[in-house]
C-alpha cells in the first residue's frame, strides 16, 4: 500500500501539468473503440457498437453529440445525433441508440444495401468543465461488407425442398407395393367365388 500510494502522489501532480498543457495522449486519454470489421447480407441488418473514453471532467450540461463518417476520416456525415441529421442515403434506415451513461452506443444500419458497403467513423464531441469543448473520432473505423443475399436464400431453401419431395416420393411408393397385393388377393377371391359358383350351377 505504500509505494503504491507514494507512486500516486508522485503521478498526480504530472497528469494535471499534462492537462493544464493541454498535451494529450491521443492512444491514452481519449478513444473510441468500434470493431474493425463487420458483413452482413443484402436486405438483412447490421449494428455498430462503440464505446468512448476520455480523461476531461465533463461540464454540468455535456451537449453529448454523436456523428458518424463513412468513406475515410474526413469523409461526409451521414449521422449527427443533436442535429438530428441523417443523410439521404439512409433516410428510414438508420437509428442510434445511445447509453450515454455507460459511454456507449449502437448504431444500425437495416434493409442494407450493396452501396452501404463502406468504412464508418464513429466521432465524439462532449463540453468539458475546464478544456471546452472537445471532439474526437475513431481513426481506423468499421469495415462493412455486405454480402450476397441470394446465396444464404439458395442454402436455407435447397436442402428442405429435397428432404420434402424425397419424403412425399417414399410414401407414394409405400402406398403402391402395399395396394398390389390388395388388388391380387382381391382378384383371387372374385376368381375362386365364381369358380364356385360355376362349378355348383355345373353340378
Ligand atoms: C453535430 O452537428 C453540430 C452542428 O453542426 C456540430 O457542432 C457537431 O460538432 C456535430 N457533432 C459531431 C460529433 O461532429
Amino acid at each position: 500500500m505504500g509505494p503504491s500510494l507514494l507512486l500516486s502522489l508522485l503521478l498526480l501532480p504530472a497528469s494535471l501539468q499534462a492537462g493544464s498543457s493541454k498535451e494529450y495522449n491521443p492512444n491514452t486519454d481519449f478513444g473510441i473503440n468500434q470493431p474493425a470489421s463487420l458483413s452482413a447480407p443484402e436486405g438483412g441488418s447490421t449494428c455498430i457498437s462503440f464505446s468512448y473514453f476520455h480523461c476531461w471532467e465533463l461540464a454540468k450540461d455535456p451537449r453529448l453529440s454523436i456523428a458518424v463518417r463513412r468513406r475515410d476520416f474526413h469523409g461526409e456525415v451521414i449521422y449527427n445525433s443533436t442535429q438530428r441529421f441523417i443523410h439521404k442515403d439512409y433516410k428510414n434506415r438508420i437509428s442510434l441508440d445511445l447509453r450515454e451513461g455507460q459511454n456507449s452506443g449502437t448504431l444500425c444500419i437495416w434493409n442494407l444495401r450493396k452501396e452501404d458497403e463502406n468504412r464508418y467513423f464513429c466521432r465524439v464531441q462532449v463540453e468539458t468543465l475546464r478544456d471546452g469543448k472537445q471532439v474526437w473520432q475513431s481513426i481506423p473505423g468499421t469495415k462493412l461488407t455486405i454480402t450476397d443475399a441470394a446465396q444464404m436464400t439458395t442454402i436455407t431453401k435447397g436442402p428442405t425442398t429435397t428432404v420434402t419431395t424425397t419424403t412425399r416420393d417414399m410414401n407414394m411408393e409405400t402406398m403402391v407395393k402395399v395396394a398390389l397385393p390388395i388388388a391380387v388377393f382381391k382378384t383371387a377371391i372374385l376368381g375362386l367365388v365364381v369358380y364356385l359358383w360355376w362349378k355348383r350351377s355345373k353340378g
